[in-house]
């Protein structure tokens, strides 16, 4: 079939073939199908879906479209995890030394922030001489030498999806489940993994915003990377306020450092908990979550992350004494104030984060550069009761200017205050699993 005969299969409802699949994404990635093609199809497969065998056909189309880590001669077991995306979601920075310190490799290949999220890769930016984009020899030499590595993806890894996402990301074609979960995995599966843990966000910060679409994005995420061969567990968790107080990339590295440190706010060290143990069970070196839970706190207790962490960031060229005090600082803060007594019912989570991504701890353009130095920081969240006049959110920053006054209103903006308290709701909702 040619690209326009498929476009109009899917826009009418119709299955693709796998070899259909296959050649369209070849053709694409060789440049012979244009983007005004990929773009229709994928609106296509917005409103219409993918089936299983679909999707799995897309997904392996994408993840053949560039080359794979090779760690079959390392050994132990190599687990991942991988978040849908949140605002202050520094767990990648806790989890991953913190479960290579346990025994469980972690090949973390991580992005840059998207849309109002933050990036796990901005975030490391922000340590002085830190170098993410690692060869693929030297990223398997790393998990075997210190059990884990932080690497970008390149043009190596996957390229068809960093195109391809690009081209979603201006034709409104990113919130579908079937691009999301494949996109997502022909990342993750290029790691050569032996399992996977997915946070899949739910919230007002999360792109999934309702309970019911986060669950269908789970059920497909573990679903298609057990048909791929891999085991997967994923968990929905609240994204409806920033995780943790720091949102930022310094400020959030600071966190999670304190989090390493046997401190830190107790959301980001309960979901770091949480998914550590999974990943240690799907590593085979704990029979059960408690008991997982259990080793991680000791190695929390005993540092041995925060060490295995400094010995990451000191191999891919960064100042790991800058960790502890020598991070990027913005000079001046200025603090979002309540206006009335009240309780915090509710924060814009979303609003937020693009209020942090125009004081520039994001990008507005692809093309735009972080600055590492400013954020947040969250004196105040849902559930908290407040007096007039009382610090809700400090926001760090440069110099006083109409960029900071519209990002201190956005801020405000965000907190909704009502006389009662919101229903308690768990910071891990559901958990779902898969395996081959
Ligand atoms: N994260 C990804 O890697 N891909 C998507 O499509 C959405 C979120």
């Amino acid at each position: 079939m040619t690209p326009a005969e498929l476009i109009q299969a899917k826009r009418d409802g119709g299955v693709l073939s796998d070899v259909d699949i296959r050649s369209l994404l070849r053709d694409y990635a060789e440049g012979r199908v244009p983007d005004y093609q990929m773009a229709a199809l994928c609106m296509a497969i917005y409103f219409r879906g993918l089936s299983s065998a679909e999707l799995r056909a897309w997904t392996e189309a994408m993840l053949h479209s560039g080359a794979s880590l090779d760690l079959r001669r390392v050994p132990g077991k190599k687990v991942d995890k991988h978040s849908t995306g949140g605002v202050g979601d520094k767990v990648s920075l806790v989890l991953a030394p913190l479960v290579a310190s346990c025994g469980v490799r972690v090949p973390m290949v991580s992005g840059r922030g998207l849309g109002h999220t933050g990036g796990t890769l901005d975030k490391l930016a922000s340590i002085p001489g830190f170098c993410s984009a690692l060869p693929l020899r030297e990223a398997e030499a790393m998990v075997e030498d210190l059990g884990m590595c932080f690497a970008a993806q390149t043009e190596a890894l996957a390229p068809l999806d960093r195109r391809l996402y690009a081209l979603r990301d201006v034709t409104a074609t990113v919130a579908s489940v079937p691009l999301i979960a494949s996109s997502i995995l022909s990342k993750k599966l290029a790691e050569d993994l032996d399992g996977l843990v997915l946070d899949v966000k739910v919230g007002s910060g999360a792109f999934m915003k309702r309970p019911e679409d986060a669950r269908a994005l789970a059920r497909t995420l573990v679903d298609l990377a057990a048909a791929m061969g891999c085991p997967a567990v994923a968990w929905l968790t609240r994204m409806d306020r920033p995780l943790g107080q720091a949102v930022g990339n310094a400020l959030e590295v600071a966190e999670a450092v304190e989090v390493l440190s046997g401190r830190g706010p107790e959301d980001v060290r309960e979901v770091t908990l949480a998914l550590g143990a999974e990943m240690l069970c799907l590593g085979g070196v704990s029979p059960e979550p408690e008991q997982a839970r259990g080793l991680l706190a000791r190695a929390l207790s005993e540092g041995r992350g925060l060490d295995r962490l400094r010995a990451v960031v000191k191999r891919q060229g960064g100042d790991a004494q800058a960790l502890l005090a020598g991070l990027p600082r913005a000079p001046l803060h200025t603090d979002v104030r309540a206006t009335a007594d009240g309780v915090v019912a509710s924060i814009d989570t979303e609003a937020l984060g693009r209020a942090a991504v125009l004081l520039g701890a994001g990008r507005l353009r692809a093309e735009d550069s972080v600055d590492p130095a400013v954020g947040f920081t969250v004196l105040r969240t849902q559930g908290d009761r407040v007096r007039q006049g009382e610090a809700l959110l400090r926001v760090h920053h440069h110099a006083p200017g109409p960029v900071l006054s519209e990002v201190l209103a956005r801020a405000a903006g965000a907190y909704r205050l009502a006389d009662v308290a919101p229903p308690a709701v768990p910071l891990l909702l559901e958990r779902l699993e898969a395996h081959p």
